[in-house]
């Protein structure tokens, strides 16, 4: 089968002041010709500015989380709604940090990708095994019940990206054996195939883990990978870009 086109999502976590959209505007100028989509998920401050001086077809923005309520009296939260208005055009659910850092569970992380598609936003959603279930070898066993307890039923190729992020591999320089990388993409394509049907294969599944410029190309030419969230690599233009440069 044919690839699909690769999505290299950049999520810069609580990181980035004003300064910072320098960085974006020279990730923008350096992706004219990119073989694959991007997008950056800056902090909730940043993210209208960014997109309403730099949104175009080849660099989109969104936030890194969501309420699940359109609005009302949730101090501190952001709807989907709000990320739409601001420019966002997608928003990541289910990140490792928000499932362990605000005790996110899988039915509130399903219920913040249907807000997500509620406001009209594609939901990048993470899942991943802890090293104790890697090192206990549960780790496919783990990938399924996040995909099946957070991933909601309306799921298509359009609005949902899956991002497979060991948490082991979440800023820790390590990433995943390409081996274990294939076995883990291969069983979310099989595990969204029982579920969804033909419509599985055109749901684009991202590795995220210390993906950096040197290992990038190696990773995004794996069967099943459709792109890379990145974090660390992603707050340096010439980091980001370099990845981008490794996209098959
Ligand atoms: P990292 O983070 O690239 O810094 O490991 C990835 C992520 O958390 O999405």
């Amino acid at each position: 089968m044919a690839r699909l086109r690769q999505l290299i999502a950049g999520n810069w976590k609580m990181n980035g002041l004003r300064k910072s959209l320098d960085e974006l505007r020279a990730i923008k100028a350096g992706i004219a010709d990119a073989r694959c989509d991007v997008a950056i998920c800056p902090p909730a401050t940043l993210l209208a500015e960014a997109a309403w001086t730099l949104n175009d077809g080849n660099l989109l923005f969104g936030g890194q989380d969501c309420a699940i309520d359109a609005s009302g009296a949730h101090t501190g939260d952001i709807s989907a709604e709000m990320v739409a208005d601001a420019g966002g055009k997608l928003v990541i659910v289910g990140h490792s940090e928000r499932r362990t850092d605000h005790g996110e569970t899988d039915a509130l992380v399903r219920a913040k990708a249907e807000a997500a598609w509620r406001a009209g936003l594609l939901a990048i959603l993470c899942i991943g095994e802890t090293k104790a279930q890697r090192e206990s070898d549960q780790t496919l066993d783990v990938l399924e019940q996040q995909l099946w307890g957070s991933v909601p039923d309306k799921a298509d190729a359009a609005n949902l990206v899956i991002a497979y992020e060991p948490v082991w591999a979440i800023g820790t320089g390590l990433t995943a054996s390409s081996d274990d990388i294939i076995a883990a993409h291969a069983h979310i394509r099989a595990r969204l195939t029982n579920r969804f049907g033909p419509e599985a294969a055109g749901i684009r599944i991202q590795y995220g883990g210390s993906v950096k410029p040197g290992n990038a190309r190696e990773i995004l030419a794996l069967p099943n990978v459709d792109g890379a969230l990145v974090g660390g690599a992603s707050l340096k233009a010439a980091d980001f870009l370099g990845i981008i440069a490794g996209t098959p």
